[in-house]
This record gives structure tokens, sequence and C-alpha cells, in this order.
């Protein structure tokens, strides 16, 4: 896990990219609470605290101990950035009162377990103060993504059947953009994966490989798929 989390902290930069362009196209304000929630080593989160400045606060949240760890270090003595262990299923910091104008989460909804992610949803709606935004940044399931361990997806149109089922929210808005990640070889692309998903390639499905991937003349990787984008109010 303290391999991963050091070799997630230097090879996410696709994820890094795209979670900061969700995050710049939020309008986050000036003095802003903001909620990262699976921030990982926290990029993210500092790039949210630049945005939401000293009167704001930001409080990354991971139940992975490594990656706070290295979070922690790594923006030490940053007044306005906190990182926490947690989650929904442990706690976090205000999980239970209306303290966030924003809670964010990039790239970490997808690891949540199906019948988990209603209760994840329930705390964003108890932790978001009246007139918050939850803003999720997730990957979508694909046709045929046969990737089982601990991976859980949701298409468009699931995303917006969960939202109508728990029925908290409103002006629930989902897209579905398309991404094009670019490695430099194979061997980069296999500790990426391993490094974002805890998971090896080779005991993948040739199947997953074969779709999703390209393996380019120069010796490239591109992998291809689509992402959720979600934001969503507290009246
Ligand atoms: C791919 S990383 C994303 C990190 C960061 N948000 C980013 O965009 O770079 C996914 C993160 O989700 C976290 N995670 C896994 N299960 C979670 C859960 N149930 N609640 C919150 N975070 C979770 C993992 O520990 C991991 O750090």
């Amino acid at each position: 896990m303290e391999a991963d989390a050091k070799a997630y902290d230097e090879l996410s930069g696709p994820q890094i990219e795209e979670g900061s362009q969700f995050v710049h196209e939020l309008n986050l304000s000036l003095g802003d609470k903001v909620l990262d929630m699976g921030c990982g080593t926290g990029h993210v989160t500092k790039y949210i605290a630049n945005i939401v400045g000293p009167d704001g606060q930001v409080v990354g949240v991971d139940p992975d101990a490594e990656r706070i760890k290295i979070a922690k270090e790594k923006y030490k003595g940053i007044s306005n950035l906190q990182f926490y262990v947690g989650s929904s299923a442990i706690g976090f910091l205000y999980d239970n009162e209306p303290y966030y104008d924003v809670h964010i989460s990039t790239n970490a909804f997808h690891w949540i377990p199906n019948d988990e992610k209603s209760i994840y949803l329930q705390k964003a709606h108890q932790c978001l103060k009246s007139g918050g935004k939850l803003a999720i940044f997730c990957a979508a399931k694909m046709p045929d993504d046969v990737r089982t361990a601990g991976y859980y997806p949701l298409t468009q149109q699931g995303c917006r059947d969960l939202f109508q089922e728990i029925g908290f929210f409103n002006d629930v808005v989902v897209d579905e953009p398309p991404y094009l990640f670019r490695f430099k070889s194979f061997a980069e692309f296999k500790q990426w994966y391993k490094a974002s998903t805890h998971l090896d390639l080779d005991d993948e499905d040739p199947v997953f490989i074969k779709k999703f991937i390209t393996l380019e003349d120069d010796g490239q990787v591109s992998l291809k798929g689509l992402n959720i984008c979600i934001t969503a109010c507290k009246d």
C-alpha cells in the first residue's frame, strides 16, 4: 500500500489534470469551505485550497492512511488545508453538521461499493450547508467493462437513477465526457494502473486491455473511456 501511495503521488498526472479542470469549472468562491472526499495524496485538494484562498478551508479525506501521510507531509504549513483518514463509512470531520459549502470528489466515487453509494450521498447531503453543492467526477461504467475487483462504476443513467431514488438533492446534472490518457510506454501504463487501482494488469481480463487500450506505433499507450461529472444542490 505504501509503495502504491508513493507511486500514485508520482504517476497520477492524468487524473490530476482532469480533476483540476473539473474543479476549475465549478467556479468556487474565495472563502468557501470545501470537503475533498477520496483526496488521495492531495494534489487536487491543494489546487482547491489555492482557489478558495486563506479565508477558505479545504479538508481532504481518504481511507488510505499511506496516501494521507504523503499529503500531510507534502502540504504541511498550508493554513487552509487539512488532511484526515476517513470516509463516509468511517466518518470525517464535520460529517454530521451543515458545515461545507461544496463537497467535491474526483476519481473516487467508482471505488465505493454500489450499496454504500446512497450512504455516501446521505452523508454528503448532511455535511453541506443549505444552498451547498455536491460535485463528483469519476469513471463511467463502459459496455463490456469486465474489471471486477473493487471497481464499481455506474453508467450515466445509473447515476441519474441513484439520485432520483435517494431524492434529497436538487438540480442534479449528470454528464458523460470522454477522456484520453497517454502513457510513454506499456511499462509506464502498467505502473500507473497498479498505483491507481492496487490491481495488477496481468490479472485483468485481456478483453479489457484490448478494448480500451491502444498500443501506438511509437510504443506509446492510449487509454480511452468515459467519465461522469455530477453536480447537485442542497436546498
Ligand atoms: C484514483 S484516487 C483519486 C485521488 C484524488 N481525488 C485525485 O483526483 O487524484 C481514488 C481515491 O479514492 C479513495 N477511496 C477508495 N474508497 C473510498 C471510499 N469509500 N471513500 C472515499 N475515498 C475512497 C482511495 O483511497 C484513493 O485515494
